[in-house]
């Protein structure tokens, strides 16, 4: 196969180089953005006279023709054409002749790459940030259900004071509120077009590249040729940003494996989300939690991968930089596969709400509200705080909870408590005591939820 860039050669690449360096294998799945960035830039060659205008109308309709046929699965791609941008360009003059080889006038495959992925970014983005937006309504539509579900909260996984389940799952709402404006901010600084950056220098001719900017739907235009073609920035904020939303995924998929043990049994998982052993005929388990807290770890690897290729490259443009794709393809879709599972398997899950609250009533998580009981009768903290740890001492040896201890006992740690104790330190009240903004009371909920769907009804920016 005669190279695109075969001029200054004598001899044929050896094949084993031509698989090594051939990247269509996975920068395929760009065709559609090369396309359409090629017809604006043949566009763009046309109007500004450095083509034939007719040259340029035959070039965008070839073009137009070309991603019908790939689209219609009519296109054998080649490796010997080495990666999407040359596979395309020799489909197009295969189809059009003379016209076709003007197409690639004042541009370099460097800065077309670098225009591809952008363009790909900002689709991905745009979904990525979709599928979190529904999350967040799904968490809360669930909260909204749950305002008065109480569960134990933990610290160090021991049970420290009581919540509810719809303050528990507004936490993650805020997690992945969190995501869906980082990747807004990374959009920003992705929505820039490198098309005449040329292969690191800029090039001789007179290009508009604002227009090319305008048909593409970009805000702006990047402003350093060298910079243009080498920066991968925007890839590396979007992998990080990816990898946080893991986490967040990740760390909710711990909580529902915990909450789905017999040992806490605060959820059943549905049927249709969880699977079976083989060997043992009682089990079901939480595999779909598991496989993405499992996949947190691939989409972390693909992060640092972007960064060690980027690390010490000289500028501007090195073949390295053809490393950056599967790294990047791999944590969309990774992303955005845990995402599409993990919203269903959450809104089919059912909440053992009675072993919630059991769990809330033990464990003395109502310490706190008796020690505040005693600071509001005078005693300072630190005092109350001593009395209180004895007293839960002494219920802990007679097998008793604070509210099973009667008055008279009371009294004996301290003279300052009255029969209104027992009001204090009901679940009910230890909860809706906690009225502070941000807290897990059911009127400061209520707020939260209603500030978080005026947020997601808002337009984006
Ligand atoms: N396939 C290459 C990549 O993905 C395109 C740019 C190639 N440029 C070059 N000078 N070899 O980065």
């Amino acid at each position: 196969m005669t190279k695109l860039w075969g001029g200054r050669f004598q001899k044929e690449t050896d094949r084993l180089v031509e698989d090594f360096h051939s990247s269509i294998s996975f920068d395929r799945r760009l065709y559609k953005y090369d396309i359409l960035g090629s017809i604006a830039h043949a566009r763009m060659l046309g109007r500004a006279g450095i083509i034939e205008p007719e040259q340029a109308g035959e070039i965008v309709r070839g073009l137009e023709e070309v991603l019908d046929d790939i689209e219609a699965g009519r296109v054998e791609f080649s490796v010997g054409a080495e990666d999407i941008h040359m596979n395309i360009e020799q489909l197009l003059t295969a189809k059009i002749g003379e016209a076709g080889k003007k197409l690639h006038t004042a541009r370099s495959r460097n800065d077309q790459v670098a225009l591809d992925i952008r363009m790909y970014m900002k689709a991905e983005l745009d979904e990525i940030g979709g599928m979190l937006r529904d999350l967040q309504s799904t968490l809360l539509d669930l909260a909204e259900r749950h305002i008065d579900t109480f569960m134990p909260g933990y610290t160090h996984l021991q049970r420290a004071q009581p919540v509810t389940l719809a303050h528990h799952l507004l936490a993650y709402y805020q997690m992945f509120r969190r995501d869906e404006e980082r990747l807004a901010d990374c959009r920003r600084r992705t929505d820039v077009m490198p098309l005449g950056s040329g292969a690191l220098a800029g090039t001789t001719f007179p290009l508009d590249r604002e227009y090319v900017a305008r048909q593409l739907d970009f805000a702006a235009i990047t402003e350093n040729s060298l910079d243009g073609v080498s920066d991968r920035d925007f890839a590396v904020e979007f992998t990080a940003a990816a990898s946080l939303i893991m986490v967040h995924l990740s760390r909710f998929c711990e909580e529902i494996i915990l909450w789905a043990s017999a040992e806490f049994a605060f959820v059943e998982m549905d049927d249709a989300y969880s699977t079976g052993s083989s060997m043992m005929p009682q089990k079901k388990n939480p595999d779909v939690a598991e496989l993405i807290r499992g996949k947190a770890g691939r989409v972390f690897g693909d992060l640092l991968a972007l960064l060690t290729t980027l690390k010490g490259l000289p500028l501007a443009y090195n073949k390295d930089l053809q490393e950056d794709k599967e790294a990047l393809f791999d944590a969309v879709d990774t992303v955005k596969k845990c995402l599409l599972v993990f919203k269903p398997m959450l809104e089919t899950m059912r909440f053992k709400e009675d072993r919630m609250a059991a769990a809330a009533r033990g464990g003395f998580t109502n310490a706190t509200d008796l020690a505040d009981y005693l600071v509001r009768r005078g005693m300072p903290f630190r005092e109350a705080h001593e009395v209180v740890g004895k007293i839960v001492y002494y219920c802990l040896e007679k097998n008793i909870t604070l509210e099973e201890l009667d008055l008279a006992r009371y009294k004996q740690f301290s003279s300052l408590v009255d029969e209104d104790v027992y009001e204090a330190i009901g679940i009910g009240r230890c909860v809706e005591a906690r009225r502070v903004p941000g807290g897990p009371a059911p009127e400061a909920v209520r707020e939260a939820i209603r500030k978080a769907r005026q947020r997601l009804g808002a337009p984006r920016g």
